[in-house]
């Protein structure tokens, strides 16, 4: 394009004028000077909602949000059911084979069996414990018993071709919510238990002790199973209260607190399982036999601290017949626990109550009549 002469006169003129029209300080103050002043102003206000790269990281919407999308993905009618993916029960059975056989050699539960205690402070006794019951949970569910599970029933009407049937059928996407006293047993049933009748669990171990969990996951994904069947969150309770709420799972499967409890089954409007702890009550009737007590005395060691008192069947009091204290069962108790000490963790220190607290504790129970105090050494 070629300008003309005029065109280009024009053109100086028009910018020109304008610039010597602009009346630049006063607007440049007015026009832009102010609005920065006023902006960074409000950034100085702001501040504190200033997010740096970890803390936007951290926020709990985007901690969760991958696991709600994997949760929503799954149909209410499960995984499988009895009328869909039926081969995958004979997968299950496979994969519970395998993992049992795993789980049966010397180095691999003798892996376990120390990783429990490093995270629970138990005797290798009953660390391992918990490893040979989760592997008998596996060794039962191999081959077709996954399927005979699924087992369903028909009932005859009151006319003909009338028949109500009855089928074992998935809740679809579901959580599962385990404490720290079995790192290994509780989650690896309870998830098995959902995943053989065609769940999707999402699954949360106590953070202080998921390593146990985290290491099985590798070994049953070693075993077969398929990576997108099972979501592992590590977190704390309120990203997975969080969680629950966004993801709305249609079970929840929870074992813990009481104080928890109540709260998810609000939260959840009742479409939770519980299976919360107890107060355990132990009682020795009349009938005393010399020959019992040995054994008598060592279940009440057994229960009372074993595992540091962490399980549900724990002895939480004991109450005892007078002919028993003609008996060497306290004695025998006495000596029991007087055996126990934190070098081989067959006891665990206690972290939450203070010393002052037991004491108070120890007082108070001895106002109740006929309460003894053992003093061990
Ligand atoms: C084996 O599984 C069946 C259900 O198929 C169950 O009733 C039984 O209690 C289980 N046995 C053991 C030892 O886990
Ligand atoms: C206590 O033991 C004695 C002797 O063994 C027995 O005769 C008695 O019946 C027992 N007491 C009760 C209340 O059973």
């Amino acid at each position: 394009m070629v300008l003309s002469r005029d065109t280009i006169h024009t053109f100086k003129q028009f910018y020109c004028k304008e610039k010597s029209e602009a009346e630049l300080p006063p607007r440049l103050f007015l026009g832009s000077i102010l609005p920065i002043f006023l902006g960074l102003f409000i950034l100085y206000l702001l501040r504190p909602l200033k997010l740096k790269r970890y803390q936007a990281l951290n926020l709990l919407k985007y901690k969760t949000w991958a696991f709600v999308e994997s949760l929503s993905k799954c149909p209410k009618h499960g995984l499988h059911n009895p009328f869909k993916s039926p081969e995958r029960y004979l997968l299950y059975g496979d994969i519970s084979a395998k993992a049992a056989h795993m789980l049966s050699l010397p180095k691999v539960s003798d892996f376990f069996t120390r990783l429990i205690q490093r995270v629970s402070p138990k005797s290798y006794q009953q660390a391992f414990g918990e490893v040979y019951v989760t592997q008998k949970f596996l060794e039962n569910f191999s081959g077709d018993q996954v399927r005979f599970l699924a087992r369903s029933f028909a009932v005859p009407g009151n006319h003909i071709g009338q028949q109500s049937h009855g089928y074992r059928w998935p809740y679809g996407p579901v959580s599962i919510i385990t404490p720290f006293n079995f790192p290994l047993e509780i989650p690896v049933l309870q998830l098995m238990g959902a995943l053989y009748m065609g769940n999707k669990p999402v699954l949360k171990v106590d953070s202080k002790v998921s390593i146990v969990m985290e290491q099985m996951m590798r070994l049953l994904h070693h075993c077969g199973l398929p990576a997108e069947d099972v979501d592992f969150i590590n977190s704390d309770g309120k990203t997975m209260n969080k969680l629950l709420m966004e993801a709305n799972p249609r079970m929840t499967l929870f074992t813990g607190s009481s104080r928890v409890a109540e709260k998810l089954a609000v939260d959840m409007k009742g479409r939770v399982k519980l299976e919360d702890a107890g107060f355990d009550w132990k009682i020795l009737g009349p009938d005393v036999e010399e020959w019992q007590v040995d054994y008598v005395a060592w279940v009440c060691d057994q229960d009372a601290y074993a595992c540091s008192g962490q399980k549900c069947s724990a002895q939480s009091i004991l109450f005892m017949h007078e002919n028993w204290s003609t008996s060497s069962l306290i004695s025998k108790i006495k000596d029991l626990a007087e055996r126990r000490k934190l070098e081989d963790l067959t006891v665990g220190p206690v972290l939450t109550v203070t010393t002052d607290a037991m004491l108070e504790h120890k007082k108070k129970l001895l106002q109740i009549t006929g309460s003894k105090h053992n003093h061990l050494r």
